[in-house]
């Protein structure tokens, strides 16, 4: 659970490497992630410094995950017989565009929120598309309506280097089964299918529940989705099971405050965790005994499971938590 992977090109701290000594192969790390396999071939963008000449290649039509630039930089010297040396410089400059299925829902909006907060390109797809309230990251995100059923995914996925999904839902078994589970097993494939290197799926923990109790659709479909996204993406797939989800949920207008009760019910929790923690090999104990987790808090371990490059695999209510920390820090 939570695994995180070999370090393969320093995602988040070194993003400006500079060699000086040994020349690399030209983007020597564009096989070795499935990131980099996304943009293969199309970046080869050049830098040149001469003593006073820079040059670069005309900008790409929509950005891409990460980007090499190696520039050779010719020292200038007023001797004219001068033995110039070179510096090699490789950059590794990260620009990330995320696709939200279900931007529009409860937590698909502070997901997206979040990430236009962090610079993040955002395409949002959800059947109602746009919300309706106003706020200055609503203009930041491009609203998409459509149904991953009947979508039309070249114009959605090109160029994206994660989709995170939040679609799931309550209803009657078999519509819980495909909301659930159908649908996210639809857009994972297409992730695939279309070279997107990282997928994000908000699913659920499981609450301890008896096995009989975890055959209903929505754990089933649940389920199904997680096996999805790990057996296509083993090395960068991302499920994260949170329990209760509370924050300011807006329903037709109005907005409901979860966090009324979701806020203290985790300080209580986690004040109580020592006496509480002999029960919670009963069945079911979780129902209440799971601690809520805020959206903020989910949106922003989404975060670091988008900038984060050895964070994959799945993730408990706790390591929601303190993936969040990392990135509030
Ligand atoms: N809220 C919680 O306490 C909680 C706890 C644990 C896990 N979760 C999980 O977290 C996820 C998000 O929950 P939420 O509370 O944010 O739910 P939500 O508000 O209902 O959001 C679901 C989003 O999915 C979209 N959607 C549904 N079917 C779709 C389809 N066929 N095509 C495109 N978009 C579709 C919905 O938009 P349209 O209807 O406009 O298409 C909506 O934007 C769910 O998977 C849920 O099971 C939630």
């Amino acid at each position: 659970m939570g695994r995180r992977g070999p370090s393969l090109c320093g995602a988040r701290s070194a993003m400006c490497e500079i060699n000086q000594t040994e020349p690399a192969p030209i983007f020597p790390s564009f096989s070795a992630t499935p990131h980099h396999q996304a943009v293969r071939g199309l970046l080869l963008q050049s830098c040149e410094f001469g003593s006073k000449c820079c040059r670069f290649s005309p900008p790409l039509p929509f950005s891409f995950g990460r980007f090499g630039v190696r520039c050779n930089y010719a020292e200038t010297r007023l001797e004219e017989d001068s033995n110039s040396g070179t510096i090699d410089v490789v950059a590794d400059v990260k620009s990330e565009r995320v696709v939200v299925l279900g931007g529009s829902g409860f937590v698909g909006s502070s997901i997206c929120k979040a990430a236009v907060s962090k610079g993040i390109e955002v395409i949002s797809v959800s059947r109602s598309g746009r919300p309706s309230y106003p706020g200055s990251w609503v203009d930041q995100v491009t609203w998409m309506p459509g149904d991953v059923f009947y979508l039309n995914w070249d114009e959605v996925l090109v160029g994206a280097t994660a989709v995170v999904s939040t679609i799931g839902g309550f209803g009657s078994e078999e519509q819980m089964l495909r909301v659930n589970g159908e649908a996210n097993v639809v857009a994972v494939n297409a992730a695939k299918d279309f070279g997107v290197p990282k997928f994000i799926l908000i699913s659920v923990h499981d609450y301890n529940l008896p096995s009989f109790l975890l055959s209903s659709g929505y754990f089933t479909g649940k389920r199904k989705a997680e096996s999805e996204v790990l057996s296509k993406y083993p090395n960068s797939g991302v499920v994260l099971r949170p329990g209760f989800i509370y924050g300011k949920r807006k329903v037709d207008g109005f907005e409901i405050p979860l966090d009324l009760i979701g806020q203290p019910l985790e300080r209580i929790l986690r004040a109580t965790e020592n006496f509480t923690k002999p029960l919670s090999s009963l069945p079911a104990s979780d129902l209440l005994l799971a601690p809520p987790v805020s959206v903020d808090d989910v949106a922003l371990a989404v975060i670091n499971a988008i900038t984060d490059d050895d964070f994959f695999g799945i993730f408990t209510i706790e390591q929601i938590k303190e993936a969040a920390e990392k990135v509030r820090v």
